[in-house]
């Protein structure tokens, strides 16, 4: 199947009141193991790649790789979406490549840190959606500032998401899917204590907004048997706590659609490795490392599909192309 627009996946989830994960993606073991739950489960799928990712990457072959797939897992809906996309510059360029959604991050300044005012916020989204909608692509914002420690995204202040806010917001910048902070962060540590997320946020931000499909980032669990995992074969992972899978599902219940999460495919890969490297000193194909990796992709992917409830839906709808979303832009 081509590539999907992100915006119609998170519509149907919003007709059947479950979320979809958005998993980042750098390499090809990543995407097989995504992919591979995604067919498995019958769950459609969003694959989000950062900047640094397509740095990291050779943009083209990743993007290259990513439409492989898609058409090879024919009946499974894929959406391919910017994360934190800094610059309409950026955008121009993955439009180009083929992505089917991207993420304006406007809440923070240039320099990655520094909380940018709601009225430059809206400005740079604005002309993001501008340029993006007439091309059917998706368009998710960020409002408030979420804490955090990942590359070029950390603020150096947490803002939550003022409802009143998020309604002029949309109405201002046309966006489809809006990122809030309701007190997640980016990365491992993002709580010392029982971790308590402002899910009210959510509910009335869902409440006044319900066309406009609600994301939330920094939604790794940590699941501690990850983290042990790396720690028992010579890692030095220290205390790390995520949010636990309950929280999500509650956020989900209360309108949440798009899960964002990194870090825990990095722990599960991590972790695999490192307990293949310990018990097979002596090989040094790498295909049977980085296989254990994308192994643990699949298993880790699988289980986040069931407990979110995406699972058996890949077939509930007919995709959509990018021309339909013209479409449906040009008419809005
Ligand atoms: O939200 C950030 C993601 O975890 C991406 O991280 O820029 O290191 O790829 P990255
Ligand atoms: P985690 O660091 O919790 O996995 O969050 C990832 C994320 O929000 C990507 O945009
Ligand atoms: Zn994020």
């Amino acid at each position: 199947m081509a590539l999907v627009p992100m915006r119609q996946i998170l519509e149907e989830a919003e007709k059947g009141k479950y979320g979809v994960g958005a998993y980042n993606v750098n390499n090809m073991e990543q995407l097989q193991g995504i992919l591979w739950a995604a067919e498995e489960t019958k769950s459609p799928v969003i694959l989000q790649v950062s900047k640094t990712a397509l740095e990291y990457t050779d943009k083209e072959l990743l993007v290259a790789m990513v439409k492989v797939i898609a058409n090879k897992y024919n009946d499974i809906p894929i959406a391919l979406h910017l994360d934190h996309g800094s610059n309409l510059e950026l955008v121009k360029e993955v439009i180009d490549l083929g992505f089917t959604s991207v993420m304006i991050d406007g809440s923070l300044e240039k320099d990655g840190k520094t909380p940018r005012s709601f009225d430059d916020n809206v400005r740079v989204t604005k002309e993001v959606a501008e340029y993006a909608h007439p091309l059917g692509v998706t368009v998710e914002g960020e409002l408030g500032t979420l804490g955090g420690i990942e590359d070029g995204i950390a603020a150096s202040e947490v803002i939550l998401t003022d409802p009143d806010d998020a309604k002029r917001f949309v109405e201002e910048t046309g966006v489809d899917a809006l990122a809030i902070a309701i007190g997640t962060s980016h990365g491992a540590y993002k709580f010392k204590a029982t971790p308590k997320l402002a899910l009210d946020i959510a509910e009335k931000v869902h409440q006044d907004l319900p066309n406009v499909f609600l994301v939330m980032h920094g939604s790794s669990s940590v699941p501690q048997d990850l983290v042990e995992e790396i720690n028992a074969y010579g890692g030095k992972v220290a205390k790390a706590m995520g949010v636990p899978i309950e929280v999500i599902q509650e956020a989900i219940g209360l309108g949440v659609r798009k899960i964002n999460i990194d870090t825990d495919g990095r722990l599960a890969f991590t972790g695999a490795i490192r307990k293949y490297f310990h018990e097979h000193p002596e090989v040094f194909d790498q295909r049977k490392y980085l296989g254990k990796g994308r192994e643990a992709i699949h298993k880790w992917v699988k289980s986040k599909m069931i407990d979110f409830g995406t699972a058996g839906h890949a077939h509930d709808y007919q995709p959509l192309t990018l021309e339909d979303m013209k479409k449906f832009y040009s008419n809005r």
